[in-house]
């Protein structure tokens, strides 16, 4: 009798000691072990060595032009820094300008099955086709930099600058400025581009609603610096008076106080003319810290971190916000201090 007895309890101890290996393993993780598991090689398929390795993503960039302005080659840097960084291998093309390229280029990179497909347009208009290309490829579109003519449906996600809220805060700052007369001259962006769209809409309705006159109101194909630069030059030889520079980017601003240095017509914190730019680089920060430029509004170009995040919750299958805007400020040479411009990464 004592010996099935003993036999019993030497069964029980046996089964308890084996639940409790069981129970530990199932609540483990795969990146928590129990002590008992760091003695003994680990045997799962992790350190298999025929086991592949999980095959990196490859993420088709669909870009505007590589030297369109300072803002678009800190943009491209962040995509190609946060992307390698996160282990993915960027295919990045450049539209240079022609709305025709990039769409030939989107297509080619959803036939070479890229695993997602990021697109900065040159137009908002004209992307259809494109996205339901990736649709039926079952590629997910999504947008960074400038929102394009979409349904919510032909895209993943979208991740912008709202540039009419930009113009916006430029038209209220212009406002309280209180100025005895407002002649615009507006150097508009890339036409079609949502960035130029917007801010355009908000200094055009701004004007119509306060009563301020646009003497100049042209879009610099490119954003391009020198044009911006001789089409002041050329108002200011054709005697077109104006008491302020709204300028679609650093650049562009930069361009037109080089053409009134060579005129000798002051403007910036004491100066004839107000200088209102966009985009808020740090070399332009520091021309608004020693008030050369009145007012910069932030267009925030580091997508890439932004981007990645977007991507590893979409392959963690989280549902992701569908159109997320970038917090954006702006700078008054006003109360722009030294701290904040040493502050600004780009
Ligand atoms: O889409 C953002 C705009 O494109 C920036 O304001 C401009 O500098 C860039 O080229």
């Amino acid at each position: 009798m004592k010996k099935v007895i003993s036999l019993v309890l030497a069964l029980m101890l046996v089964f308890t000691l084996a639940a409790c290996g069981t129970k530990d393993k199932a609540t483990t993780t795969s990146d928590s072990q129990t002590a008992a598991d760091k003695e003994t090689p680990a045997t799962d398929t992790k350190s298999d060595p025929t086991e592949a390795p999980a095959k990196a993503l490859t993420i088709g960039v669909v870009q505007t032009n590589a030297n369109e302005s300072d803002w678009r080659t800190a943009n491209t840097k962040s995509f190609n820094t946060a992307f390698d960084e996160a282990g993915f291998v960027t295919k990045m093309v450049f539209g240079e300008g022609d709305h025709a390229k990039q769409i030939s280029q989107a297509q080619q990179l959803i036939q070479e099955e890229v695993d997602y497909l990021v697109v900065l347009g040159l137009q908002s208009a004209g992307w259809e086709d494109v996205a339901k290309s990736a649709k039926e490829a079952g590629i997910p579109f999504i947008m960074a930099d400038r929102k394009l003519d979409l349904t919510e449906d032909l895209y993943t996600a979208m991740v912008c600058s709202d540039f009419e809220s930009e113009g916006n805060k430029a038209v209220d700052w212009l406002k309280k400025q209180a100025l005895p007369e407002n002649k615009i001259v507006v150097l508009g962006g890339d036409t079609g581009s949502s960035a130029q769209l917007g801010r355009s809409k908000a200094i055009e309705d701004g004007a119509k609603a306060n009563g301020w006159e646009i003497v100049f109101n042209q879009n610099m194909k490119g954003w391009d610096e020198t044009l911006a630069k001789q089409a002041v030059a050329d108002l200011i030889a054709a005697g077109t008076k104006f008491t302020v520079i709204y300028a679609e980017n650093d650049n562009m601003a930069r361009g037109a106080c080089d053409a009134m240095d060579a005129a000798g017509i002051t403007y910036g914190k004491s100066g004839d003319v107000k200088v209102i730019a966009f985009d808020a680089n740090k070399w332009a920060l520091e021309k608004v810290l020693a008030g050369q430029f009145n007012l910069d509004v932030e267009c925030n170009p580091l997508h890439g971190p932004r981007i990645v995040k977007l991507i590893n919750q979409l392959e963690a299958g989280e549902t992701v916000e569908k159109n997320a805007y970038v917090d954006e400020e702006m700078f008054d040479t006003a109360t722009i201090t030294q701290q904040v411009v040493d502050a600004r990464s780009y």
